[in-house]
């Protein structure tokens, strides 16, 4: 049976590294590398990491915890884990597979240019410094009809090869070797950056806020950007919670996490604004940030070829490493509550996310005139729904089932492992999950819909 092992246990993971590997395999990726720093970009600069910054503490530690104690207590899937606290809160988890099944697709979109942009590196297509000439190029790749969609179409099947080895084998041996290699690639990239003439105006606009750009769009963005970088919201980090054995340290794994993502998301940030500066391209340039100006720095370094192939193999790894809990999260659904076979779902599963990928993929070319929410194409609102709308909703949603329908005294007792380990935030931990999550995230909720 899917899920189990050979003595019919539930599949665990292989050591307690490997759990916090695989779940920062799944926290650090795309959302990190090409999503912060277009983001920050986006919301200007200092004023978007501030405020990142606040969300992430009083939210972002606090549902990492209650989502991976919740999934270690339950050891069920999102929709069963919320099921078992009670009946009527089973919609929580299908919101959630629901939004992992919207973000996999256009996540999977720019997977595919990551990997599209690894073989122009390959044949040498990059090899050019000229920034426009850059700009031309991705522009060219995202606005055409087969080649994203053939890329979109490997980064899907990559997905699914990897999630088909189950956990332990496929999530959890990739994530031992390549999260390291990620981030010493991303520092040589950030002090290479940096130091590039003009870098520090780059420097000043990611790291010295400028207060009077703060406004509800900013915050709104923010807080689903912490949502999406530390992959809460919708199950992912209770679906491997479920794995983990009866005598983890929760406490220290829901800090160490979001710890990872958020160094490397900065790490990101520092080796894209200031090129973006240095080489007088727009902070504001959005999705293609990365793609025009990381060949631009590679461009400017001994061997930059060598390791700019080096990069874009790492931030594939790093994609896959998200995108496979994505899928996971969907298929342990799947399987456990429809009892169907893992191979069946992984493989249909993964072929709907395909095609629904694909008006994504178009909506950068032949389908740009097409909009769903207002100045918003499919790509914009597929990502706008789920990360702004979907997982937010889920981290309110959460915050009311762990803090006030399961309660704090039982989540903690779960995080303690019945008492035997110290954790000294408990009872600041539970009010911020009963009391402070619920009403941030309503507040920008409610004032986002005000306007
Ligand atoms: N956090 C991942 C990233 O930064 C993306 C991701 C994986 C995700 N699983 C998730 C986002 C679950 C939201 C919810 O690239």
């Amino acid at each position: 049976m899917a899920n189990l092992n050979n003595s019919g246990e539930r599949e665990q993971w292989g050591s307690k590294i490997g759990f916090i590997l695989a779940a920062a395999g799944s926290a650090v990726g795309l959302g990190n590398l090409w999503k912060f720093p277009y983001m920050a970009g986006k919301n200007g600069g200092g004023a978007f990491v501030l405020v990142y910054f606040i969300i992430l503490f009083l939210v972002g530690f606090t549902l990492m915890l209650a989502e991976i104690v919740l999934g270690r207590y339950t050891q069920l899937n999102a929709i069963g884990a919320y099921r078992k606290i009670g009946k009527k809160w089973a919609f929580v988890g299908a919101l959630g597979v629901l939004a992992g099944f919207l973000i996999l697709s256009f996540y999977s979109v720019v997977g595919g240019w990551v990997i599209a942009y690894l073989v122009k590196t390959l044949t040498g297509a990059l090899n050019v410094t000229d920034a426009e000439v850059l700009g031309n190029m991705f522009g060219k790749l995202i606005s055409g009809t087969t080649e994203p969609i053939f890329y979109h179409a490997l980064f899907m099947i990559a997905t699914f090869l990897i999630v088909l080895g189950g956990i332990g084998g496929g999530i959890e041996k990739s994530s031992k070797i390549l999260m390291p290699g990620l981030f010493v690639m991303i520092i040589v990239l950030a002090i290479r950056s940096m130091t590039l003439p003009g870098a520090v105006e780059g420097i000043k606009y990611l790291l010295v806020p400028d207060f009077s750009k703060i406004n509800i769009d900013v915050v709104l963005d923010a807080l689903g950007q912490v949502f999406f970088s530390l992959s809460l919201g919708m199950g992912c980090m209770i679906t491997y919670g479920s794995y983990l054995s009866k005598d983890s340290n929760i406490p220290e794994s829901a800090v160490t996490i979001p710890l990872i993502d958020t160094g490397v998301a900065l790490l990101a940030g520092l080796a894209v604004l200031p090129a973006v500066f240095a080489f007088g391209f727009e902070p504001s340039a959005g999705p293609g940030l990365i793609f025009i100006t990381f060949p631009a720095v590679f461009a400017q370094m001994p061997f930059g070829t060598l390791f700019e192939i080096m990069f874009f193999i790492l931030v594939l790894f790093a994609a896959l490493s998200s995108s496979i809990s994505l899928l996971e999260v969907c298929v342990a659904y799947v399987v456990d509550e429809w009892k169907m076979n893992r191979k069946v779902a992984t493989v249909s599963l993964a072929f709907v996310i395909f095609l629904l990928g694909i008006p994504a993929s178009l909506s950068f070319g032949p389908w740009a005139h097409i909009t769903l929410l207002p100045g918003k194409g499919f790509f914009d609102t597929f990502d706008f729904i789920a990360s702004n709308i979907l997982l937010p909703l889920g981290g309110l949603l959460l915050c009311i089932v762990v803090g006030w329908i399961w309660g704090t005294d039982n989540a903690i007792k779960e995080a303690t492992n019945e008492g035997q380990l110290e954790f000294k935030f408990a009872s600041f931990w539970a009010f911020l999950v009963k009391y402070v999550g619920p009403v941030a995230i309503g507040i920008v909720f409610i004032r986002s819909l005000l306007g």
